[in-house]
């Protein structure tokens, strides 16, 4: 997809994926990947065994699924792939209103893989298994580095230096206020709040931003953007500074999420894949709906080495 000199998102052709992919095609593909933020390559043929092992290319250390329902429990149950499916260990479908069904609420929601991590992460790899049913799957993405670039100087210049807080929990309570709104002790002990730059150099040298449904709150917003607390909105949370830190943050969102900075990738067949970089683009999943069909999708994530891997302290 280009607009103007703005590339986002490609598929690309001709990779072997019945062999190893050689060093030399793994450095082209990331050339790539720094270029179009989203990569789909279609019909690729990969096993779970060989998507790790392309992923393993890309990064050295893999994010381990914590597996919050336990690994006995889990469809796919391999350390390095999350079960992004609707489906369950017996086959059947995510059942509506169960606990799960409301864990994937909040993958409907414009987010980043991971911001949540203090070491975050760089790269997602999902990957389509089977032989879904054509028709209605897509997962949306968006181009933060080119909305950031549109925004008036005089924003841009506000928001230097702003510190957003990231916690999963806060997603799960936006996508399932019902379910999520008090998650348990263990699940919070899990996954405690990141804190990571607003503004960052994506890997090719463009500002982007960083942040969506898992940005709780901006850290000192109470003194850096008093005026704002006027308009504000109850959106969601414990306090002030968390409702106006919502509507700076669902601003945002929704300044980058306009139609102009969004593509959309439809799922086609099994073995699809698309590989897209969290540090310089949103994402959502389409929410599951009681006419859903099967879809067996499988995620490897890759985490982040680079400069601003472990982003910043509190304060
Ligand atoms: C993910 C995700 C989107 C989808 O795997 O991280 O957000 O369409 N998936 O399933
Ligand atoms: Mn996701």
């Amino acid at each position: 997809m280009l607009r103007g000199d703005h590339a986002f998102g490609a598929e690309v052709r001709g990779v072997d994926w019945s062999h190893p992919v050689p060093e030399e095609v793994v450095q082209q593909l990331v050339a790539l990947q720094d270029k179009y933020a989203v990569l789909i390559f279609r019909s690729t043929g990969l096993d779970d065994t060989r998507h790790i092992a392309f992923t393993q290319q890309l990064g050295s250390q893999l994010e381990v699924n914590p597996f919050y329902a336990g690994k006995q429990n889990d469809r796919v149950g391999i350390d390095e792939l999350w079960d992004v499916s609707n489906i369950e260990l017996d086959g059947s479908l995510v059942k509506p209103n169960s606990r799960r069904w409301h864990h994937s609420l909040g993958n409907a929601l414009w987010h980043t893989d991971s911001s949540y991590h203090q070491q975050r992460s760089k790269y997602s790899l999902l990957l389509s298994h089977g032989n879904p049913k054509r028709g209605g799957f897509y997962t949306h993405f968006a181009d933060t580095r080119r909305a950031y670039a549109d925004l008036p100087a005089e924003r841009q210049q506000q928001l230097a230096e702003t510190i957003v807080e990231h916690d999963l929990w806060h997603s799960r309570a936006l996508g399932s206020p019902t379910v999520y709104k008090s998650p348990s002790v263990e699940e919070r002990a899990k996954k405690p709040p990141a804190y990571h730059q607003l503004v960052q150099k994506a890997p090719n040298g463009r500002d982007t931003m960083y942040l969506a449904a898992h940005a709780k709150r901006i850290v000192g917003l109470d003194t850096k953007y008093a005026s704002k607390r006027d308009s504000a909105t109850e959106l969601v949370g414990d306090g002030e500074d968390m409702t106006a830190s919502q509507a700076l943050i669902w601003e945002l969102i929704e300044h980058c999420t306009q139609p102009e900075y969004v593509f959309s990738m439809e799922w086609l067949d099994g073995g699809d894949m698309v590989w897209w970089d969290n540090r310089q683009c949103m994402h959502r999943a389409n929410p599951y709906t009681t006419e859903m069909t099967a879809r067996d999708v499988r995620r490897s994530t890759v985490v982040d080495d680079g400069p601003n891997a472990w982003g910043v302290s509190a304060s």
